[in-house]
C-alpha cells in the first residue's frame, strides 16, 4: 500500500511545516495527556531545582501522539538544547558517540523509534545512560586499547511506537516511561479550535467537534483533517468551516464517522470475509490486504482496538461483533456474542 491515507497517524511529508508551526512549545499550552503532563511537570521542575539534568525519558505509544512535541517541550521546559535523531539514521558505533560527546551540559538527546536502534549501538548508550562515559576503541588488531570517555550530564529522551521490543537493559535504563493515550474528542477539538485560530482558518464549534470525532484519537490526524476540510470549505462551500461543511468533506473524503477509511473497512472485511471473522495470522493478513505487517500493527490495529472492532488474540486477529454491526454485515449463524467480545 503505497497511497498516504489522509488518516493515518504516520508522519506524512505533508505534515512537515503544519506540525511544526503547530507544535506547542509548553506544557502549559500542551492540550491532552494530563497524567503524562503532570509527571513531567514534576519532574522537571525538580531537576531544575536541583541543577541536574532531567531523568532519561521514555516515551511510548501509537504515531501522531505527540512524542516529539513532548521532547521538544522538555528542552524548553529545562531552558537546554536538544538533538533530535532516530534509530534507524544511527549506522555506527562512531555515529552515536559523535552525537553524545558534542552534547552541551543539560541536553537532550532525543531518539526517535529509539526500538530500531541496532544491538552494538543500544551498547554504547548503557554506560552513556548509567555511568555518562563511553568508551571508545583507539586503533586495531593487537594494539587496540579502549579509552574511556566522560560525558557532559544528558538526558535521553526515547521515542517507541513499541515498548515491547525495547531489550530490557535499555528499557531499565530510562527513570521515566510515559504511555501516550488517544486523545479525547473534547480534547481533539480543543486541539482543531487552536490550529485553526493559529492557522486563520474560519471554523464553529459543530465543524470542529465533526473533526475531532473522526481524528481516531490523533492530533496529527485531526490537523491533516482540518486542512483538507478548510480545501474543501473554500472551494465548496463558502470558507467557513461548519458541521454540514465537514461531514461533507469528510464523507467525500470517504471517512467515516469514526475515523474509519477505506483501508480500515478493507482489513475488517477480509478478516470477516475471507476468514470467518477470525482468527487470522498477522503475517496472513498482510499478505491478503497487500500491506505491510509493521503498518498494521503500529498503524492500523492501535485504534480499531481501542475502538472495540479488533482483537489480537493468541490464534491471530478477530473482528468483533461491533465491527460486523458497522459494516452492516449480520453475525454468522450460532456465533456466540461473547467469542468476539
Ligand atoms: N497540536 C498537536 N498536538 C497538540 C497538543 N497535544 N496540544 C496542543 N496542540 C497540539
Amino acid at each position: 500500500m503505497v497511497e498516504e491515507r489522509i488518516v493515518s497517524g504516520m508522519r506524512q511529508d505533508i505534515d512537515g511545516d503544519i506540525d511544526v508551526s503547530l507544535r506547542p512549545k509548553t506544557l502549559d499550552e500542551y492540550i491532552g495527556q494530563t497524567q503524562v503532563k503532570e509527571n513531567l511537570r514534576i519532574f522537571t521542575e525538580a531537576a531544575l531545582n536541583r541543577n541536574e539534568a532531567l531523568d532519561h525519558v521514555l516515551l511510548y505509544g501509537p504515531p501522531g501522539l505527540g512524542k516529539t512535541t513532548l521532547a521538544n517541550i522538555i528542552a524548553n521546559e529545562m531552558k537546554v538544547g536538544i538533538r533530535t535523531t532516530s534509530g534507524p539514521a544511527i549506522e555506527r558505533q562512531g555515529d552515536l558517540v559523535a552525537l553524545l560527546t558534542n552534547l552541551e551540559p543539560g541536553d537532550i538527546l532525543f531518539i526517535d523509534e529509539i526500538h530500531r536502534l541496532r544491538r552494538p549501538i543500544e551498547e554504547v548508550l548503557y554506560p552513556a545512560m548509567e555511568d555518562g562515559v563511553v568508551d571508545i576503541m583507539i586503533g586495531k588488531g593487537p594494539g587496540a586499547r579502549s579509552v574511556r570517555l566522560d560525558l557532559p550530564p544528558f538526558t535521553l529522551v526515547g521515542a517507541t511506537t513499541r515498548v515491547g521490543m525495547l531489550t530490557s537493559p535499555l528499557r531499565d535504563r530510562f527513570g521515566v516511561i510515559s504511555r501516550l493515550e488517544f486523545y479525547s474528542e473534547e480534547d481533539l477539538k480543543t486541539i482543531a479550535c487552536r490550529a485553526a485560530s493559529i492557522l486563520q482558518i474560519a471554523i464553529d464549534e459543530a465543524g470542529a467537534l465533526e473533526i475531532a470525532k473522526r481524528a481516531r484519537g490523533t492530533p496529527r490526524v485531526a490537523n491533516r483533517l482540518l486542512k483538507r476540510v478548510r480545501d474543501y470549505a473554500e472551494v465548496r462551500a463558502d470558507g467557513i468551516i461548519t458541521n454540514e461543511v465537514a461531514k461533507q468533506a469528510l464523507e467525500l473524503f470517504e471517512v467515516d464517522e469514526l475515523g474509519l477509511d477505506r483501508v480500515d473497512r478493507d482489513l475488517l472485511l477480509t478478516i470477516v470475509e475471507k476468514f470467518a471473522g477470525g482468527p487470522v495470522g498477522v503475517e496472513t493478513l498482510a499478505a491478503a490486504i497487500n500491506e505491510e505487517v509493521d503498518t498494521i500493527e503500529d498503524v492500523y490495529e492501535p485504534y480499531l482496538m481501542q475502538i472495540g472492532y479488533l482483537q489480537r488474540t493468541p490464534r491471530g486477529r478477530v473482528a468483533t461483533a461491533r465491527a460486523y454491526q458497522h459494516l452492516g454485515i449480520p453475525l454468522p449463524e450460532g456465533t456466540r456474542q461473547e467469542q468476539l467480545f
